[in-house]
């Protein structure tokens, strides 16, 4: 998808597809009264082009809600889209976001390959954070997951093309754009490795293509494998990855760049990259099992987030992790009983091979305070006890440090993306204790399962500030929503890019 932005009035734009916003001006708090649906532009010639249809009554501008008009009056376009955003007293960033996302899979199967986008116009609004928003959005819309269907028909957008008034400030608008483009694109770039399957993305694979990206951008990259899991001594890593036939990979990207402050922080960003998890001699059921192709998101976020930071070019130093493995049954896997030394000494008593995220992350987790990070945060599709908590809305975040927290709060403001934080908290150590080692790799019973899947992880990051992302209820998306396909969703990589960015303020 190419992208342009545009400084112009729409009046004499030459358009396939002009999308512009309308919100509900209503403040009335019965549900039965009557929506009023305005337009977020002031161009008059939009405004009334569509004033018929606005006033009609079938139209209520709620989110997504679409509304098409051919050869509209006084238009050069061909075509006038008005999306919906919903109340316009709450009217935010999430909303616009949706909103080009949605008139982008509006186009994909009319076979409209050109969308252009009207910036909303809107009190307390700011136009720059509206345009980055509106390229997010239009990323996310464009990405389908039919890679292997034999007919595919590409219906991708050619070009996507953000239009501000032309009164808005330029270089804001204009800078915000580019983050905007970064971001989408490694968002995708991140969704497109989580829809791979197993038999076409083993843990090899996936270090291949994190060398790829990294040479692309300029990153130093370094991947690994049985030897080194050996030398280095990752006895929880190894554990895991010695069932499969498919040797493991132990990715390590660096982003290193010369105007960061000598004393400054180093951040680890470290990802689960399990490209396959039949739970081992624990096997899970077969039904649903197709799903857990998925189960490198963590890690998969990790190398989009390299790719976004290498681009946007903070000043602060990073080091992306990502632990690679299948977790499969066989005459070698690890078995429950098992104890597994981990890089760090501690020793763990497997008792659930299904518990196999906690143990790569273990080593990872270590391996990258080696490496010198002063600051950690992982992403796994760590438990189905998260899904069970919070749903498909919310992934969990759990902190052992407020600054770090209060970083993310503030990444999240910005990505929009949606984090519940769930409590690490001594109390829930004495379930994880082991008889006759160090750690259980699980606490034996569902309760509080991401917690003390945390607590696990936690073992291993001792003091070190740590922000531990449980992203498997929404690493996938269930049902196709108006912005957004079924498959991958690409979250956490906008968040833990800001999460970096926050570092160099
Ligand atoms: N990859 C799964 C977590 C998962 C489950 C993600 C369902 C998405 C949907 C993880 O490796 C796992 O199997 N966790 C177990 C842990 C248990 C054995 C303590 C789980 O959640 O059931
Ligand atoms: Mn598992
Ligand atoms: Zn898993």
């Amino acid at each position: 998808m190419k992208t342009e932005l545009k400084f112009e009035s729409l009046q004499s734009l030459q358009a396939e597809l002009l999308v512009v916003l309308a919100a509900d001006a209503s403040t009335s708090k019965d549900k039965n009264a009557a929506a009023e649906p305005v337009l977020l532009t002031s161009d008059s010639a939009v405004a009334s082009a569509d004033k018929p249809a606005l006033t009609s009554g079938e139209f209520s501008a709620t989110a997504c809600e679409t509304l098409l008009l051919y050869a509209p009056p006084e238009l050069k376009a061909k075509r006038l889209l008005i999306v919906g955003v919903g109340k316009a007293a709450k009217l935010s960033l999430p909303e616009i976001r949706k909103a080009a996302g949605a008139a982008v899979r509006f186009a994909k199967p009319r076979k409209i390959r050109q969308v252009t986008f009207a910036l909303p116009e809107h009190d307390g609004l700011d136009l720059a954070e509206a345009a980055r928003a509106a390229v997010e959005g239009a990323f996310v819309g464009d990405f389908d997951p039919d890679t292997y269907k034999s007919d595919r028909k590409d219906r991708s957008i050619e070009q996507f093309t953000v239009v501000a008034p032309a009164s808005a400030k330029k270089e804001a608008v204009e800078a915000a754009f580019r983050e905007g483009v970064v971001l989408g694109e490694s968002q995708n770039f991140t969704r497109a490795l989580v829809n791979e399957p197993g038999n076409r993305l083993t843990p090899t694979m996936l270090g291949e293509r994190a060398a790829a990206m990294c040479k692309e951008q300029g990153l130093p990259c370094e991947v690994y494998s049985t030897d080194k899991i050996k030398e280095l001594k990752m006895g929880a890593f190894w554990a895991v990855a010695q069932g499969s036939d498919e040797p493991p990979a132990l990715i390590v990207m660096r982003y290193e760049p010369t105007d960061a402050p000598k004393d400054g922080p180093v951040l680890a960003l470290v990802g689960k990259g399990i490209t396959f998890d039949t739970g081992g001699i624990s096997i899970k059921p077969s039904e649903g099992m197709e799903k857990m192709k998925y189960d490198m998101a963590g890690g998969a976020a990790m190398i989009g987030a390299m790719r976004a930071i290498a681009q946007l070019k903070p000043k602060v130093r990073v080091i992306g992790i990502v632990c690679s493995a299948e977790n499969m049954p066989s005459g070698k896997a690890y078995k429950p009983g098992d104890v597994a030394i981990a890089m760090s000494g501690k020793a763990i008593e497997v008792l659930n091979t299904d518990a196999e995220g906690r143990m790569v992350l273990a080593d990872g987790l270590h391996y990258a305070k080696q490496l010198g990070a002063t600051h950690l945060i992982d992403a796994a599709t760590l438990t189905g006890a998260c899904v069970v908590a919070l749903g498909m809305v919310n992934a969990g975040v759990f902190a052992n440090d407020e600054d770090s927290y209060d970083h993310f709060k503030k990444a999240l403001a910005i990505s929009g993306e949606r984090f519940w934080r769930l409590p690490v908290e001594d109390e829930y150590r004495e379930i994880i204790v082991s008889d006759i080692g160090d750690i259980k790799n699980t606490g034996g019973s569902r309760y509080g399962g991401a917690i003390t899947a945390a607590m696990f992880l936690k073992e291993f990051v001792d003091e070190t500030p740590w922000l531990h992302l449980d992203i498997a209820g929404v690493a996938w998306v269930e049902e196709q929503k108006p912005w957004i396909s079924k498959g991958p969703s690409g979250v956490a990589v906008r968040s833990i890019v800001e999460w970096v960015r926050s570092y160099e303020k």
